[in-house]
């Protein structure tokens, strides 16, 4: 089965792979760019990389929902099995770590640098990407909110057939890196995230899909919140 990817708006990111799905920082609730309804987000696992809220987001009250499986690290899978969040199917990982879940995707913690400090004050750790390998061999590396780091390059020798990086500045990596983050990663297709959502964080994605056609050997492709994108493989 081929695996096809939503961009929800912001960092929220559905995956759909054999009829299952995984949901990335869903941030539906007061997102301005949201393409759905936190109450019509489908889930079979759902990820969260750090402790802002433009990532937990709706995490919570869509595991409950759905019943779906939440990873993180191992201080946010702690705040979620508190009583105050209640969710009991938690997975808590750190970098490098990896799990199978459902004998379906694989799911590894990488690198990211940022804060990860909870809604509430709570210690989220430390902040991180992932690297999805779903059982059709596809292999996706979602950077989630990060700073341009030269370990990118190892990421990128896994052989990346796509890559999500943050372009919106200010909080994350801004085009002049995301380019050269691209250059490190390889990946056979890019797409932006973590922009427009907010007046800090405006972008011309056309302008930034056109230096990666120029600068690098990877293909831009820059969505609308609620498109599909069908991951070649
Ligand atoms: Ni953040
Ligand atoms: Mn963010």
């Amino acid at each position: 089965m081929s695996t096809r990817l939503r961009w929800l708006g912001h960092s929220a990111l559905l995956f759909e792979n054999d009829g299952k799905h995984v949901l990335i920082d869903p941030f539906l609730t007061g997102n301005p760019k949201a393409a759905i309804k936190p109450e019509d987000a489908p889930a079979d696992l759902i990820l969260i990389s750090h402790g802002h809220g433009d990532h937990v987001g709706d995490s919570v009250a869509i595991a409950k929902r759905a019943g779906a499986t939440v990873a993180s690290n191992y201080e946010i899978s702690g705040w979620l099995q508190q009583p105050s969040q209640g969710l009991s199917k938690v997975e808590g990982l750190q970098h490098g770590g990896s799990f199978t879940f459902a004998d379906w995707v694989r799911v590894k913690l990488t690198l990211a640098f940022h804060g990860s400090a909870l809604p509430d004050g709570s210690n989220g750790g430390n902040p991180c990407g992932f690297v999805l390998t779903f059982p059709d061999g596809t292999k996706v590396y979602d950077a989630a909110d990060t700073a341009l780091f030269g370990d990118m390059a190892l990421i990128g020798e896994e052989g990346l057939d796509l890559a999500l990086l943050p372009i919106g500045d200010y909080y994350t990596m801004g085009v002049d890196d995301s380019i050269r983050a691209i250059n490190l990663l390889k990946p056979r297709h890019v797409i932006p995230i973590h922009y427009d959502t907010f007046p800090a964080i405006a972008q011309d994605a056309r302008a930034w899909a056109a230096r990666v056609e120029k600068e690098t050997d990877s293909r831009p492709v820059v969505l609308e919140p609620g498109d599909w994108f069908d991951i070649p493989k």
